[in-house]
């Protein structure tokens, strides 16, 4: 139950995180500390997510200590850059009410303002300073990862990505295993107006187990060791996507779901794109 990776700086995860993008900034006390009641220990939010006092919130009123929880936010876009990254992250510290992240992400590499390199240096002197205990990217190429590693030395501890059944992302993981880099998923339901959830493959292996393709779908992305962060504005089945540790896909079953890979399956902006969402 609950069971953390390893990351390649020595510390580790919990592999099922709760997400927030999309969660209000004044609804995010009660739908994280629910969660938090059902189990998560990992959650992850990002300075453009608008609602970090919210969770910083949720964090001083939870029922478990701080040492308990891992906690994830990504830098804004516009703040990248060395000065700006550190001086955003002091305030996101504060809007979390926390003297440490457990994991702090470049959103998105923004390659049209060639400003991640020096922004990754102000990651690894965060990391010396002790106010993240891991670093590491979001939506990330691996050209963009070969960069940072070849001016740097030092490989992120994970990259965040869409990643669902629909768009697997084979080779990029594939890639990622051989630098050892952990994948985190995000959308792993589909996205927003996931087809997912209604794909008949999935909704006949759910019925099988007697669980929901939200549970199945989850445990799709346990068993291939990727980190998966589901999230839903609604707490009965943020708590439902946590209780997943009591059945086991077979392989079969695994295979059948392996094969709903589509080349269109993407729902947001490419990492290339110069996309303004965050
Ligand atoms: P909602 O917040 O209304 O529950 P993801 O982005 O993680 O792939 O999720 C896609 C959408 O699926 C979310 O926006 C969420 O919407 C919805 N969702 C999350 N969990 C469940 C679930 N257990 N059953 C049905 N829908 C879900």
């Amino acid at each position: 139950e609950n069971p953390t990776l390893p990351l390649n700086d020595g510390k580790s995860i919990p592999q099922l995180g709760f997400g927030v993008w999309r969660l209000e900034e004044d609804d995010a006390p009660k739908v994280v500390g629910a969660a938090i009641d059902a189990g998560y220990r990992h959650i992850d939010t990002a300075q453009g997510y608008d609602n970090e006092a919210g969770v910083g919130r949720a964090i001083a009123e939870a029922s478990v200590g701080r040492e308990e929880l891992f906690i994830t936010s990504k830098l804004r876009n516009g703040h990248q850059g060395y000065d700006s990254a550190l001086r955003s992250l002091d305030e996101s510290l504060a809007r979390l009410q926390l003297d440490y992240l457990d994991l702090f992400l470049i959103h998105w590499p923004a390659p049209q303002h060639d400003r991640y390199a020096d922004t990754w240096r102000a990651f690894v002197e965060a990391q010396k300073a002790g106010k993240v205990r891991s670093i590491g990217v979001s939506n990330f190429l691996p050209q963009h990862i070969q960069r940072i590693i070849d001016e740097t030395g030092v490989t992120p501890a994970v990259n965040q990505l869409e990643l669902h059944p629909a768009y697997q992302q084979r080779d990029i993981r594939e890639w990622h295993r051989s630098h050892d880099i952990q994948i985190e998923c995000y959308s792993p339901l589909g996205g927003k107006d996931s087809k997912l959830l209604d794909n008949e493959v999935i909704g006949r292996i759910a019925e099988t187990h007697g669980k929901s393709p939200a549970q199945v779908i989850i445990r799709w992305h346990l068993q291939q060791n990727l980190i998966v962060l589901p999230k839903s504005s609604k707490p009965e089945r943020a708590k439902d996507n946590f209780d997943v540790w009591n059945f086991v896909l077979s392989g079969e079953e695994v295979r059948r779901i392996d094969a709903l890979d589509r080349p269109d399956g993407k729902t947001l902006p490419q990492p290339e794109d110069n996309n303004e969402l965050f």
